[in-house]
């Protein structure tokens, strides 16, 4: 028995008792009338009844418990050589003005706010802001297209959008404000107005009538409040790539999700309030919500913001770097960004030149995390190294290493342990219960814990479709993996078709939608292959219509821009050839896992089904042509 068996088994036990005991740790307006509301399930709420402030939670009860001198934020972008602090008090004062502004905007509770914005301070004020409204905010990664942040912003219905004119990445800057005006001519909603921040490496031409100067409008605004909310309300909608090509926007409420970051910032990361703690990631993702804004300031940490890459701005040493100047007690990263660091300085030359000493865990989450990567960073860093699993629908770890409550042993290639709430099982297509060491479907028994989300956006049937229906009693977590004999989980792959490019969750049924969108395409099937450092990449077979297979070369570098206008250059679109005809089986389902496997390299059998077999012969020939080894069926 170790310290965390029994805390797990309560949790699942009493899970009411237990969270209401975490939720003590938060300022309440209201307190709670149920902490588990099953009235409605499958879905389920957690503390109705309660009233709160996120951002309240997060800035002013420090403030006015006297820590409003404690250095809150911290933005270091190695890409413009700049780094600035915000302490409490301070934090308090920009967001509050800001929160002024956007009600002068007219911005209220419920409403929403799309935040598509560089990886600045103003973004972070931006969502804390919106939080301390009750308004919703939803922030759209800024390596997607026009098309993409179009399509999230005809679904949420913003009242306003926070963009910046420029963003700056190694290949140069990033026009955000062209971007987004191209959005905003795609999209049916009409946004009634912007609130543009200004960056002096490319100022943005303001449109007159829909954008406002976010710092000229911000010196007269007027300081808002925190305003209560309920629970059970809405803090933001964070889109998510699915199997069709239609995001679904992820529903957050506000009170499970304090709780729950609040517990995971203590027992997962062993972060006391005042330790600084560092997530090398987006704010468009998850991990950023979670764990470069809300987790470490409701715990009261000092957060990092890092606008920069783990190579290149300037070198491999970037992150050690960092570590230094701020003194970061934890770091958090994707499995991608130390596999690019690994291979620009394998013998770890340039960490040598950094003391990191203050350093004492480092995460990895965002993709399976391959043995090599935590080799390396486990002889480098000197640390514990703790693989976790979570997904942008849970918000925090479903599984890991809850350094806070014990070390536990570490399996390697596991993601570690069930976290509080979270009752992992492995079932059969049947539903059905696998044997320990067998490998099936992750699903999760319900109720998930706080925290998790709280239903699609505007689309509750979807909810229930993609992740309740397959199991009744269960949320599908869309991963398989095992369970192995002594409890931990390993997860291993997704069984739909969401693939992981250098961290980042994106929908290879999206990237065959904008294919076959293109007049000279007939037929596209796209599927993830492996890549040493992005983990994976996509890869596309495109048939090509009647005519229009003369200039391969340039209707594969064509497919490719269209690629980047329509998805954005996150998709790391490359590796595209023309065929005559996909394999399909006989009822026509195009066999996507087996041209997988013959590209990976992996053994592969030719289903019983297959409509012709020859054609997989020519798949072979084309994925030699774009350099992947020949391997013969079994
Ligand atoms: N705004 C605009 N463009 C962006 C962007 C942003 N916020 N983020 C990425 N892009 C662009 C990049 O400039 C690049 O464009 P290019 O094709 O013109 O060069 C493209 O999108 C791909 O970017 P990226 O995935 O960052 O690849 P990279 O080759 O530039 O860097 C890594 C590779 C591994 C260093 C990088 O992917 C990384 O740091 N990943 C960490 C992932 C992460 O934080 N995941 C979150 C889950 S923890
Ligand atoms: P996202 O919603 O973008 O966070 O992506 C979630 C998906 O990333 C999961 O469903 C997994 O497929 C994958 N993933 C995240 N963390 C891990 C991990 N530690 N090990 C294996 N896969 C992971």
């Amino acid at each position: 028995m170790t310290a965390y068996d029994p805390i797990h088994e309560r949790s699942l036990r009493d899970p009411e008792g237990f969270w209401a005991e975490v939720a003590e740790d938060l300022h309440w307006d209201r307190r709670w009338e149920r902490v588990l509301d099953d009235s409605d399930a499958p879905f389920y709420r957690w503390f109705t009844g309660g009233q709160l402030n996120t951002c309240y939670n997060a800035i002013d009860r420090h403030v006015a418990a006297g820590h409003g001198a404690q250095t809150a934020l911290i933005h270091d972008s190695a890409v413009t050589g700049t780094c600035s602090r915000w302490d409490y008090a301070g934090l308090q004062d920009e967001v509050a003005r800001l929160a002024g502004l956007l009600r002068a905007q007219g911005v209220d509770k419920g409403d929403r706010v799309v935040i598509y914005m560089p990886m600045i301070p103003q973004a972070v004020f931006g969502m804390l802001a919106c939080a301390r409204i009750g308004a919703i905010h939803s922030v759209v990664f800024g390596g997607f297209a026009a098309s993409e942040l179009a399509s999230r912003i005809d679904d949420a219905e913003p009242k306003l959008v926070l963009s910046a004119s420029c963003g700056v990445e190694p290949a140069g800057v990033v026009d955000y404000h062209g971007l987004l005006d191209r959005a905003l001519a795609l999209a049916t909603h009409e946004v009634p107005g912007c609130l543009i921040w200004q960056r002096e490496q490319q100022p943005a031409g303001l449109v007159s009538g829909r954008d406002v100067d976010w710092a000229q409008a911000l010196q007269t605004a007027t300081p808002a409040d925190c305003v209560p909310v309920d629970a059970t309300d809405p803090l933001y909608i964070l889109y998510t790539s699915g199997t069709t090509g239609h995001p679904k926007g992820i529903v957050r409420d506000n009170g499970g999700h304090a709780v729950a970051l609040q517990w995971s910032m203590r027992n997962i990361y062993a972060m006391a309030p005042g330790d600084v703690y560092w997530t090398a990631s987006d704010i468009g993702w998850v991990v950023g919500h979670s764990y470069i804004v809300y987790g470490p300031l409701l715990n009261r940490n000092t957060t990092v913001m890092f606008e920069g890459k783990p190579v290149g701005t300037p070198n491999a040493g970037v992150f050690w770097r960092v570590i230094q100047d701020h003194g970061a007690k934890a770091l958090f990263t994707a499995p991608t960004a130390i596999r690019a660091i690994r291979s620009a300085d394998p013998d770890g030359e340039y960490l040598r030149q950094y003391d990191i000493s203050s350093l004492e865990s480092f995460f990895l989450a965002g993709e399976r995390s391959d043995p090599a990567t935590i080799h390396w960073s486990e002889r480098n860093l000197g640390v514990p190294v703790v693989d976790h699993w979570w997904q942008t629908e849970t918000g925090w770890a479903i599984a890991a290493n809850p350094l806070g409550i014990e070390r536990l042993p570490v399996q390697a290639g596991s993601a570690g342990k069930p976290m509080p709430g979270y009752d992992v099982r492995v079932l059969n297509e049947r539903g059905e219960e696998k044997p320990r060491g067998e490998l099936g479907n992750i699903a999760l028994r319900l109720p998930l814990p706080p925290g998790t989300l709280a239903t699609l956006w505007s689309n509750r049937a979807g909810h229930h479709e993609h992740y309740l229906s397959r199991y009744p009693g269960y949320y599908l977590t869309g991963d398989s993996g095992v369970i192995d004999a002594d409890g931990y989980i390993h997860v291993m792959s997704r069984i739909d078709d969401v693939i992981n490019v250098a961290g980042h969750r994106l929908s290879t049924g999206r990237m065959e939608e904008v294919l076959c969108d293109h007049h000279a395409v007939a037929e596209a099937a796209v599927f993830g292959v492996n890549d040493e450092t992005k983990g994976q990449l996509p890869l596309a077979l495109v048939v090509p219509a009647a005519g229009k297979e003369t200039d391969r070369e340039a209707l594969v570098k064509e497919l490719a821009g269209h690629m980047r206008n329509e998805v954005g250059p996150v998709a790391a679109f490359r590796l595209c050839t023309l065929v005559k005809r996909l394999p399909k089986t006989r009822s026509g389902k195009v066999l996507r896992a087996t041209m997988r496997k013959i590209a990976n390299g992996e053994e592969w059998k030719a289903p019983a089904t297959i409509d012709d077999p020859k054609i997989l012969d020519e798949i072979g020939e084309a994925l030699s042509d774009l350099g992947f080894p020949r391997t013969g069926a079994d």
